[in-house]
């Protein structure tokens, strides 16, 4: 028994508001006996609210020990008709959810959701090594495994730091911050958030915006750590796979990067990316096959002002969702 295992469900989340969730409700519809897959459980703010909107099943992944101790503690809250648990928590990462699934004895779901980054829990906790605000180690390790920040700063070429602050950190100063580091680092090597943060802002300038300057180094250097575009990337690709005809897919994103790769995937099963322009004469000529998938959004929901006040996390969340066509009885005659 864990020290968890003794809260309430509204206990267990509480530590974490969940974004959006109204509309994640709206376009996942959650009803009696389908499965849902929750691929980022946080603090299980979407899979409690799933699970008491209809009498369904929750499998729900997150790739940090910490959450899926949270899940096991929120499991007894959930009890399902023959005694077992209406929640089930896999412990990965979503860019593995086939494997996952398939290990669970599971081919499809009815919903997928995806909240992406990371939750205030990990956020909260100086220990944890994400947030420049608190003094921590420099660790960022969703998983508490595998090479933290501390390693990359300290070993990882200039040039590949560059591009870990350029690319997914969107940094202007990306090159010249990674000249500062890696002189900085033969001096002293970085333990600490702090460390670096203070680093940061002695070398870029502080924006009009009041944005603190370590923002965006941090935010390179976790997904980095993480592989969080590569996660998800495979993930949304094996999520469009395994959902069941009738089925919908909800991405969650917080910055640009997450959400171009959302916005692609439904681009993409929707079939809306043709590789030539709608103005070419090959377009009108070739109708286009119906695709899987219908956008259930076409362009991304945002939060309104007032989640976005009450929850200032909110505010730059957008919302993707797709939804598999069922099967029309000719499909299934061809089929
Ligand atoms: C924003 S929080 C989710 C919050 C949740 N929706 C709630 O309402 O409590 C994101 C969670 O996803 C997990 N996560 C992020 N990337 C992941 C990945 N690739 N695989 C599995 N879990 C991941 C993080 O560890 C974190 O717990």
């Amino acid at each position: 028994m864990n020290a968890l295992s003794s809260l309430t469900s509204s206990e267990v989340t509480q530590g974490h508001i969940p974004v959006m969730l109204p509309e994640v409700l709206e376009y996942l519809r959650p009803a009696e006996g389908e499965r849902i897959l929750d691929c980022t459980f946080g603090g299980g703010g979407y899979s409690s609210a799933i699970l008491k909107s209809a009498d369904c099943n929750v499998w729900a992944i997150d790739r940090d020990p910490d959450a899926i101790a949270r899940g096991q503690a929120l499991s007894h809250s959930f009890p399902a008709a023959n005694g077992e648990s209406r929640l089930h928590m896999l412990q990965g990462s979503f860019g593995n959810m086939q494997e996952l699934a398939r290990a669970a004895d599971i081919a499809t779901f009815d919903g997928i959701v995806l909240d992406l980054g990371v939750s205030s829990f990990q956020l909260d906790e100086a220990e944890r090594g994400f947030s420049f605000r608190m003094e921590g180690p420099l660790d960022m390790r969703m998983e508490k495994s595998g090479p933290s920040a501390a390693d990359i700063v300290n070993k990882a070429p200039e040039a590949e730091l560059a591009d870990i602050f350029h690319f997914y950190g969107e940094e202007r100063h990306a090159r010249r911050l990674a000249r500062a580091v890696v002189n900085a680092r033969a001096e002293t090597p970085f333990h600490t958030t702090t460390q670096l943060a203070e680093l940061v802002r002695s070398v870029i300038p502080k924006d009009r915006s009041g944005i603190d300057s370590a923002t965006r180094a941090f935010q390179g250097l976790r997904i980095a750590v993480n592989d969080e575009l590569g996660e998800i990337e495979r993930g949304l690709e094996q999520a469009l796979d395994m959902l069941a005809p009738g089925g919908r897919l909800v991405v969650v994103s917080f910055h640009s990067l997450e959400d171009r790769i959302a916005k692609r995937m439904v681009q993409h099963a929707t079939g809306k990316d043709k590789s030539f322009s709608r103005y070419d004469p090959r377009a009108a000529a070739t109708p286009a096959p119906e695709a899987d998938f219908v956008a259930l959004t076409h362009k991304a929901r945002r939060p309104s002002d007032i989640e976005c006040s009450h929850n200032p996390r909110a505010r730059s969340a957008r919302l993707r969702a797709v939804m598999k066509r069922a099967l029309s009885p000719a499909s299934v005659k061809k089929g």
